[in-house]
């Protein structure tokens, strides 16, 4: 009988496998492995908390390490500026030009991965634990790649330079490691791109009918579901404010969130992050999130149905 159910399982995997299912290249399945690593939570949890305590929520440094003001992740533009140098470096190790010329790109680098790395880890030190997992290995791998370059702009500036240009095509595996597994966290772990609902592709235009006004408890947020989207709704009297209720940051849900005034005007705190948004328009506030959550239109009509539309930007 044992064997039977054995043979069918193994056909049963062999079809699966035939059509394609569970397949998956071998960097992308190990960086998957990363991901549930529990041992690496020894050191990932207490940094991560202490970095939280040290930027606490809703500072200005924080706010921009995340890069609230110019509502995209900070990080991203800032690691590709050292990974362009260190390309570039290289590049001019390889034609071999002038020494002075790849030592000057090679310090910009370096130079550049100490914005990037702040501004990384305070990203990080708001992620899911599987995220941070992956993310702490990609932080010690760069920092691997900053020592080496390091070393070899040191090297370099004791006139070893074949030394120099041997530490710096060792940092250039380092770094192109610590690029994939940024990617991996970007790509298939989604840290870092907006994850508000895309209104305008799920909404259609127009006016919808949401509920009627007087079964929204009042001062309370709820949940209300619109065609393929939970919107996050708040009454207060005869006014309602509704958001997209996935939070941009990482999909917290908002309506749990808590009501706060912020310069006098009402925003919403996400309960995951402490991400905190506008009522009014779904702008951010304060980080980590940095995209704004789509706001709508209320209109309240004659028989106390609420109908929303997206709020046209
Ligand atoms: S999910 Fe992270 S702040 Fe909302």
């Amino acid at each position: 009988m044992e064997e039977t159910s054995k043979a069918v399982n193994s056909r049963r995997r062999t079809l699966m496998e035939s059509l394609g299912f569970g397949r998956m290249s071998v960097p992308v399945g190990l960086t998957e492995r990363l991901e549930h690593v529990r041992a690496l939570d020894r050191v990932v949890v207490p940094v991560a908390k202490t970095i939280r305590r040290r930027l606490p929520s809703g500072s200005a440094l924080r706010d921009m390490l995340h890069g609230v003001p110019t509502g995209h992740p900070l990080h991203p533009p800032l690691a590709t500026i050292s990974l362009g140098c260190w390309t570039a470096t290289a590049v001019l190790d390889l034609i071999d030009v002038d020494p002075r010329a790849s030592r000057a790109v090679l310090a910009t680098g370096i130079a550049g991965a100490i914005p990037a790395a702040a501004a990384g880890i305070t990203d990080w030190s708001m992620l899911h634990l599987e995220q941070q997992r992956v993310g702490f290995v990609h932080a010690m791998v760069n920092l691997a790649a900053l020592g080496l370059y390091s070393g070899s702009l040191m090297m370099r500036l004791s006139g070893r330079h074949q030394a120099g240009r041997a530490l710096a095509f060792a940092g250039l595996g380092a770094a192109g490691l610590g690029g994939y597994l940024g990617g991996h966290l970007a790509y298939r772990m989604a840290a870092g791109p907006t994850h508000a609902e895309p209104t305008t592709h799920l909404v259609p235009l127009g006016w919808h009918d949401l509920c009627r006004l007087w079964d929204l408890p009042d001062g309370r947020p709820v949940s209300r579901r619109l065609g393929y989207i939970n919107l996050f709704v708040l009454r207060h009297g005869a006014q309602v404010k509704v958001l997209a209720d996935r939070c941009s940051h990482l999909a917290g849900p908002l309506h749990q969130g808590r009501l706060k005034l912020e310069n006098d005007e009402a925003c919403v705190v996400c309960p995951w992050h402490g991400s905190t948004f506008r009522l009014e328009d779904g702008a951010v506030v304060h980080g980590p999130a940095t995209a704004p959550q789509p706001a709508f239109e209320v209109n309240i009509r004659g028989d106390g149905i609420v109908q929303v539309r997206p709020r046209e930007v």
